[in-house]
């Protein structure tokens, strides 16, 4: 039986923890239902048992929780856009699927679970950086349902007794994030776009900030969550990110540098439910977890220019092993 559970294993995030889990010879069960993860991000990952399948099917999570000992559950939505667009549909992946696994975890006695959080459940605050004692403010559907199923996570730790760790994700990004989707993260659509020398366009005015996390770090806070003392960290939401924020403005500058790219830059209208600026404060991850960044953001930023050099240019657009 697998110890680790990935849900969202076919998503760019889950993908990446999987690697580094099977490159530790861990043994390892992915799930995924295909509704934004690749079935071309699994590749190289042949050693995991993978579930096609929906976490919000209770059946499903009953069989993917079995025998495991540890869940990393990535499994979402990943898009405040979409989540005005479709609060239901968000809901339903993010908060139902979380409850649905949560309930599955428990039964089939799972030790533990970490939870991708997401930064956007500080919203507007203006207080920068953010800290994890600063009250929730989330300003879209989106966040909302991460942020319930943090409150989720939380409680099934206090009633239940479930190892549970909430790791707060600072916009990620880096090789297998899908640049192809309206819903894409920024860095995804804006390094596909200048790699090809199409316009990237800018929402607002780019004065707009984000705390861009390399991929690299993430996957290192998570082993860290799953290795860390239960009492040092169990029900705590923890904060993910490098500790440092850049425009959108400073971003397409560096992409001009990185891509060569010399062409224009289109500005439309800000988007509804976006934040002016986010930042973290680590310190909690560095006090609890041992975190300390891996990648700054402009290394971070050269190695998926490259990723994305190698695969959108590929007439399929699918991502190609490395
Ligand atoms: C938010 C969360 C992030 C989460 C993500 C999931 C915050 C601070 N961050 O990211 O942790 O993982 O949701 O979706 O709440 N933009 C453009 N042009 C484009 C695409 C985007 O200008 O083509 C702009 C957006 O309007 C926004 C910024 O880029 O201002 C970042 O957008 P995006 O990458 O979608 O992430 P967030 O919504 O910040």
């Amino acid at each position: 039986m697998p110890t680790f559970l990935i849900t969202g294993a076919a998503g760019f995030i889950g993908r990446s923890i999987a690697a580094a889990l099977l490159a530790r010879d861990e043994s390892v069960r992915g799930v995924d239902n295909f509704i934004t993860g690749k079935a071309a991000n699994l590749a190289g990952l042949e050693r995991m048992q993978f579930l096609d399948g929906d976490l919000t099917d209770p059946v499903l999570c009953e069989r993917a929780c079995a025998g495991v000992d540890t869940i990393y559950h990535q499994a979402a939505l990943a898009s405040v856009t979409r989540s005005v667009e479709d609060p239901l549909g968000t809901n339903r992946n993010c908060l139902d699927a979380t409850l649905n696994l949560l309930v599955a975890a428990r039964a089939a006695g799972v030790r533990r679970i970490i939870y991708a959080g997401s930064s956007s459940a500080y919203g507007e605050n203006l207080v920068l950086p953010k800290h994890e004692a600063m009250l929730p403010d989330p300003i879209s559907p989106y966040a909302a349902a991460k942020l319930a199923g943090e409150y989720y996570i939380r409680a099934f730790a206090h009633v239940y007794g479930l190892e549970a760790v909430v790791l707060r994700y600072f916009n990620v990004f880096g090789p297998y994030q899908d640049p192809a989707s309206q819903y894409s993260g920024v860095l995804a659509i804006f390094c596909q776009k200048m790699v090809r020398g199409e316009e990237p366009t800018i929402y607002g005015d780019g004065q707009q900030s984000r705390d861009f996390t390399y991929i690299d770090n993430v996957v290192h806070a998570n082993l860290l969550a799953a290795a860390a003392p239960a009492l040092r960290v169990s029900g705590k939401a923890i904060n993910v990110a490098v500790g440092v924020r850049i425009s959108l403005n400073e971003v397409v500058e560096i992409l001009r540098d990185l891509t060569a790219y010399n062409g224009r830059v289109v500005y439309g209208p800000p988007r509804q439910g976006d934040i002016q600026d986010s930042q973290a404060d680590i310190r909690l991850a560095r006090e609890l977890l041992g975190y300390e960044p891996m990648v700054d953001f402009r290394e971070g930023l050269r190695r998926t220019v490259e990723w994305y050099r190698r695969t959108v240019l590929q007439p399929s657009n699918q991502a190609v092993l490395i």
